[in-house]
């Protein structure tokens, strides 16, 4: 496989006794659909080179605890390229690089735990690690190669917000559930007249909304890369209204959008070693829609729908590809870096690099080019 950059990852790790390689699995992160396609086909992939295969229950938590550490033959692997979820469970809570511990006081501290994290791995005599992840697993990732673990990283999330990867698996299943509920919605949309506000997941960026928002025929894209005017919005939806064909209107909202004259709609603000939680803007928007235009509107948030059901076969295939190549880099020594499609290749990247920007709507880009063309909104 191919190196994407000029630094090349540090050979290590590998054992020289002869026995073979103890490799070990774990997910972190919120789920994504296409984890476990992935586990197979790292667990495949690794058992017909004669490698020992480990899954690391719940991200790290399980290098901590009594049968924290399971065994993967080809018999626990069986059947589950379709499952969405993780096998070996996951967590997006307690990143060990800023555990919170709480003084007396009442004031928090935030202290790295990696280096009890590497400790554990070698006591449970494992050689490589295969790190799915989203940003945040693969920042953790990143640190504990840094603190001597063989690591690899293998992007996920529904968010597709990873600059090194044109598309993280996981992502077109979401696309595909927040398209089909927005085919559902314009029959009772039309019947009634209606409005209908969705959110949809995506965090920082709008990628999920775009693709959806064009696929599922919405009249009105929001997302976080282009600040909306609500006047804009209302404009738009009213344009639809007046023409009557048809007398209904669908705004797909990205949960981090915001008016260019306001800030996003949080559920929870971020603490320290947690992200923030985004949710409510469908809510705000059905109410001034309806106040300003003073056309019926009503909110829908998709939230963790887009994160569940059957991985797409695209995801399927993309997850399947990401594993076998995990299994390239462990085999060329290439710790440090994560597997990336830049198409028509599967490269390796330093992850380091990887997690360093976020991956935003090009709002120029063909995409929305499209959109514009077709008469969508973004509020602008
Ligand atoms: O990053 C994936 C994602 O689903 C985001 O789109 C969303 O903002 C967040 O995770 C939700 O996280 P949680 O599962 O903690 O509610």
């Amino acid at each position: 496989m191919e190196a994407s950059s000029s630094t090349h990852p540090s050979r290590s790790g590998l054992p020289s006794s002869g026995r073979p390689l103890r490799i070990a699995i774990n997910t972190g992160g919120g789920d994504a659909p296409g984890l476990n396609a992935v586990i197979r086909s790292v667990v495949l992939s690794a058992l017909n080179l004669g490698w020992e295969v480990y899954g690391i229950r719940r991200g790290y938590e399980g290098l901590f605890q009594k049968d924290g550490v399971m065994r993967l033959d080809p018999k626990s692997v069986q059947g589950i390229t379709r499952l969405g979820g993780t096998i070996l469970g996951t967590t997006n809570r307690g990143n060990p690089l800023e555990w919170p511990v709480t003084h007396p006081d009442g004031s928090v501290e935030t202290v790295d735990r990696s280096g009890e994290i590497v400790d554990a791995f070698r006591e449970h005599g494992l050689d490589a690690l295969v790190a799915i992840g989203g940003d945040g697993s693969l920042r953790i990732a990143s640190a504990l190669h840094e603190r001597g673990l063989p690591v690899i990283g293998v992007p996920k999330t529904i968010d597709n917000d990873l600059e090194a990867t044109q598309f993280t698996f996981g992502f077109h299943t979401a696309v595909q559930t927040a398209t089909d509920a927005l085919d559902k919605l314009h029959s009772t949309a039309e019947a009634h007249g209606r409005v209908m506000v969705v959110e949809v997941m995506g965090r920082h960026t709008g990628w999920i909304g775009l693709y959806a928002g064009i696929s599922g025929a919405a009249d009105v894209i929001l997302v976080p890369e282009v600040p909306y005017d609500i006047q804009k919005v209302v404009e738009r939806i009213e344009k639809q209204y007046e023409d009557g064909k048809p007398n209904y209107s669908i705004v797909v909202v990205a949960e981090g959008a915001s008016p260019a004259d306001g800030s996003p709609v949080y559920q929870e603000v971020a603490r320290p070693g947690a992200n923030e939680r985004y949710g409510g803007i469908a809510d705000r928007l059905a109410r001034e829609i309806q106040e300003r235009a003073g056309h019926e509107s009503r909110a829908l948030v998709l939230g963790h729908l887009q994160r569940g059901g059957q991985p797409t076969a695209y995801d399927r295939l993309l997850a399947l590809e990401f594993g076998a190549a995990a299994i390239d880099l462990i085999e060329d020594g290439s710790f440090g870096c994560m597997v990336a499609l830049q198409p028509p290749h599967i490269l390796a990247v330093p992850i380091s690099e990887a997690v360093d920007r976020v991956k935003a709507v090009p709002v120029d880009g063909d995409v929305v080019r499209t959109a514009r063309r077709l008469g969508i909104s973004f509020g602008d």
